[in-house]
């Protein structure tokens, strides 16, 4: 199958916009004037969950106005499928020390809250200044322990998204919008 194919496919039988690329912007832009306030002289530094986060990642910290700094961890839970497979592997540690900072974990969804859980109780044990949560997507409904999310972009129901970071058999990570399995 090729790629034109392939997106015809995606865009019109399977899958359709479930936020678009304006929306996520808008509400990006929200969040980041949020966190600006929050954190005014507090230089905090963010921690982008990879894969999925990055392109998240880098359009929110362009839109917050204060000092900050970076760093990503890799973990994976899913691997090809579209279920979590419920053990969280780490793939790549952060290289910043966080003790005594200002920690931002930049998630692009939290689904089963497993992947947050864990990333929260790691950097925890660190001894940070503070730990916040900031998560494009998250499906409140699903997850299993109640969580309190500092930031959210968009609550959504519990269907298969892809897009925006977000892949299908880890492709469609470089669309601009978020799509929906129908
Ligand atoms: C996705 C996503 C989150 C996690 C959320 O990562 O980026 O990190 O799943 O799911 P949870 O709340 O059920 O734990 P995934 O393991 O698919 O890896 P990827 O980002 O490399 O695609």
């Amino acid at each position: 199958m090729n790629r034109s194919e392939f997106e015809k496919t995606v865009y019109e039988n399977k899958f359709r916009v479930l936020l678009s690329q304006a929306d996520i912007q808008d509400r990006i832009g929200e969040l980041g004037k949020a966190i600006s306030e929050d954190y005014r002289d507090k230089q905090p530094i963010f921690i982008g969950v990879l894969n999925g986060g990055f392109i998240f990642m880098a359009d929110l910290i362009r839109r917050v106005e204060i000092d900050l700094e970076i760093d990503f961890i890799r973990i994976s839970s899913y691997g090809d499928q579209k279920k979590s497979s419920g053990k969280i592997r780490l793939e790549k540690d952060i290289n910043a020390e966080i003790k005594d900072r200002h920690v931002i974990i930049v998630e692009d969804i939290i689904d089963t809250g497993l992947s947050i859980q864990f990333l929260r109780e790691r950097f925890q044990s660190y001894g940070p200044a503070s730990l916040a949560v900031v998560t494009l997507l998250y499906k409140k409904e699903k997850v299993r322990n109640e969580i309190n999310i500092d930031y959210v972009g968009f609550t959504i129901p519990d269907h298969f998204v892809v897009g925006y970071g977000l892949d299908h058999k880890q492709i469609l990570r470089n669309l601009p919008a978020v799509y929906v399995l129908e």
